[in-house]
């Protein structure tokens, strides 16, 4: 019947939409347009598969075309991120390697933000003025607490004051209107080193400073130095992939506070998050703060007018910490779903909460690359996507294509 219909997806075909490619029942193109919250209760996008389904390639074409029509776009990319790298280029945006070696971690210490309140910008109201020090600290303190996993509440006090005077060192207080100077420009901000200086000069604290030596004398002293990094660029990558296992969680948890400033400021207008591999966030190895900050971040951007694209391989790792409870959320607050080839154990995790029947489970296990079902509510819709010659030739991680094109002969 949906073959005979020529009109099965026109609930795909928004006005100022995407390109996605084209639904494979009746080769009709499709189109996408996440940030109409009249038809789209939020217009997250949520993205599962087994490794070599397309994921990475599907969030970059949809990065670059949301690209195209002028909305900033900012990724987080925990694994094999140099697969981003040269779509990113090609298009003058701006890739940020986080490894210990590297000059190019924004600093973690910065604020970045002149008023908590985006909602009142949006409205033209006046902002409330909720302390953007006081959200900083905890930030910083949940960073912290990922790299020394068992603080008693006394250390977190301890914590709390001294950063409460790392910034006052550097004149920024509790009142918004001291984070900037009478230009209205961002004051110098503190870096980790100053941080570091305060703990260990006070015994009591002392042994609260080991952890920040590594990024002040130690071996990742390049991540905590200042730095001038244009981050008004409209497309960043932030690859966390170079992070030592034991670095990984608290660096992602930086890459995300970082791309979550920048998000929030809503004068740079619409924007897409943009995260890879969300397992490793809100997984099984992470941590309820960092799930949650992140499971949070994911509900405020729609707020904002932002959307939230995010990608899982492993259904079961997703489910995995606190009873699933992370990744449901996620899933939740992601109206659109799309469900590209997995095994059909996996399938089945993801079975009720998408209401697939049995013969869409079966068509799952036998999507070829690049395929996957579109699911937005009870509207399902097989979805070949297609990218142009450009975009598959930048995005490309096939080796026979790397081969190919070394050696064009072969
Ligand atoms: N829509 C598509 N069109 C053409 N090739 C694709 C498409 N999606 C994926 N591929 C190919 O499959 C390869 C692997 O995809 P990738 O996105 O890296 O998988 P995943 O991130 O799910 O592990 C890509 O490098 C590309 O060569
Ligand atoms: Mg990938």
């Amino acid at each position: 019947m949906a073959a005979a219909f020529p009109f099965a997806s026109y609930e795909l075909s928004d006005r100022n939409g995407i390109f996605l490619g084209l639904n494979m029942y009746n080769r009709s193109p499709a189109f996408l347009d996440p940030y109409n919250d009249y038809k789209y209760t939020n217009g997250n996008i949520w993205l599962g598969g087994s490794s070599g389904a397309g994921k990475s390639f599907t969030l970059q074409c949809l990065g670059n075309r949301l690209r195209q029509q002028g909305k900033r776009v900012i990724y987080i990319i925990p694994k094999k991120g140099h697969e981003f790298r040269p779509l990113c280029e090609q298009l003058g945006g701006l890739y940020l390697r986080m490894s210990p070696s590297s000059k190019d971690c924004p600093n973690i210490m910065a604020i970045r933000r002149k008023s908590l309140d985006s909602y009142a910008g949006l409205k033209n109201l006046a902002a409330r003025d909720d302390s953007v020090l006081a959200e900083k600290i905890s930030h910083l303190i949940i960073w912290y607490s990922l790299q020394k996993r068992d603080l008693t509440d006394e250390d977190k006090n301890n914590l709390d004051s001294s950063l409460v005077e790392c910034y006052r060192q550097y004149g920024i207080t509790f009142d918004n209107a001291s984070i900037v100077d009478a230009f209205g420009h961002f004051r110098t901000m503190p870096i980790i080193a100053d941080w570091y200086e305060l703990l260990k000069r006070n015994p009591e604290t002392k042994h609260l400073a080991v952890v920040l030596a590594r990024y002040v004398t130690g071996s990742a002293s390049a991540m905590g130095q200042r730095n001038d990094l244009d981050l008004d660029n409209k497309y960043i990558v932030l690859d966390t992939s170079g992070l030592p296992d034991d670095m990984m969680l608290s660096g992602i948890f930086w890459a995300t506070d970082v791309a979550s400033d920048l998000i929030m400021d809503n004068s740079t207008g619409l924007s897409a998050l943009i995260a890879d591999e969300l397992w490793s966030l809100v997984g099984a190895n992470s941590n309820p703060l960092a799930a949650g900050f992140v499971q949070e971040m994911v509900k405020t951007i729609r707020g904002l007018g932002g959307i939230a694209v995010t990608s899982t391989q492993g259904m079961q790792d997703l489910f995995g910490l606190d009873s699933g409870k992370y990744g449901k959320g996620i899933l939740d607050s992601s109206r659109i779903k799309l469900v590209m080839q997995m095994e059909e154990q996996e399938a089945r995790l993801i079975q009720n909460v998408l209401n697939l029947s049995e013969e869409e489970v079966r068509q799952i296990t036998r999507f070829r690359r690049g395929e996957g079902l579109l699911c937005i509510g009870y509207n399902h819709v097989p979805i070949a996507f297609y990218a142009t010659q450009k975009e598959y030739t930048a995005i490309t991680t096939s080796s026979t294509d790397l081969r190919m094109r070394r050696n064009p002969n072969e």
